[in-house]
């Protein structure tokens, strides 16, 4: 990955379906001097994801792609990436599942952010799975994407403790804001 390191930083699509904090994040992140990528590209598959205010915000290329049909979506999309000459790929709560096909074309270039402590609760409501089997800890990770959902190549985990007190909304949060850390930390970790 270290011979992507030229003397530009390392060309970036974010990829959201919803709130865009870690989108917001990486942006902040990207600004920094010691980020290797910059922040060129904001995909979305629906018009509704509130992350895509951060395209107005940071002035940043946005695109909206509809997935009713993924061959479509996924061929525009390649056609995008190739024209923004995007070089690298982070998911950020993007709900719809890429192709294998697609993947094999960045292969080793796409990582998503889970939360939970990966291999623990793959797919949606992580937090009230481990809350209702009692465990003691979760989480968040980042991962390679790879055509198995959830199941790549784990790059950097952060162990959260649950409270008795806490509930899913609760653990949202709390993971969310360690998600914020670890995104660029698991950033500078692939290129460093
Ligand atoms: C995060 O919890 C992330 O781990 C999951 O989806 C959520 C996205 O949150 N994949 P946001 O849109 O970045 O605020």
């Amino acid at each position: 990955m270290a011979k992507l390191i030229g003397l530009n930083k390392i060309k970036t699509a974010v990829f959201i379906s919803g709130t865009g904090s870690n989108l917001k994040n990486l942006i902040n992140f990207s600004k920094t001097k010691k980020s290797p990528i910059s922040i060129d590209l904001i995909i979305s598959n629906t018009i509704k994801a509130k992350g895509l205010r951060y395209s107005n915000q940071y002035k940043i290329k946005k695109k909206i792609l509809n997935f009713k049909n993924n061959k479509i979506a996924e061929k525009r999309l390649l056609n995008l990436l190739k024209q923004n000459k995007i070089q690298f790929i982070c998911l950020a709560g993007f709900m719809k599942i890429l192709s294998s096909k697609f993947i094999k074309q960045f292969n080793g270039k796409i990582i998503n952010i889970h939360p939970s402590l990966l291999p623990r609760y793959k797919g949606l409501n992580t937090h009230s799975r481990a809350i209702q089997n009692k465990d003691k800890f979760t989480g968040c990770s980042v991962h390679y994407v790879t055509e198995k959902l959830d199941s790549g190549k784990i790059i950097i985990q952060k162990k959260i403790k649950i409270l008795k007190k806490d509930t899913p909304r609760s653990l949202a949060k709390k993971v969310l804001k360690q998600e914020h850390k670890l995104y660029p930390k698991a950033i500078l970790k692939i290129f460093n």
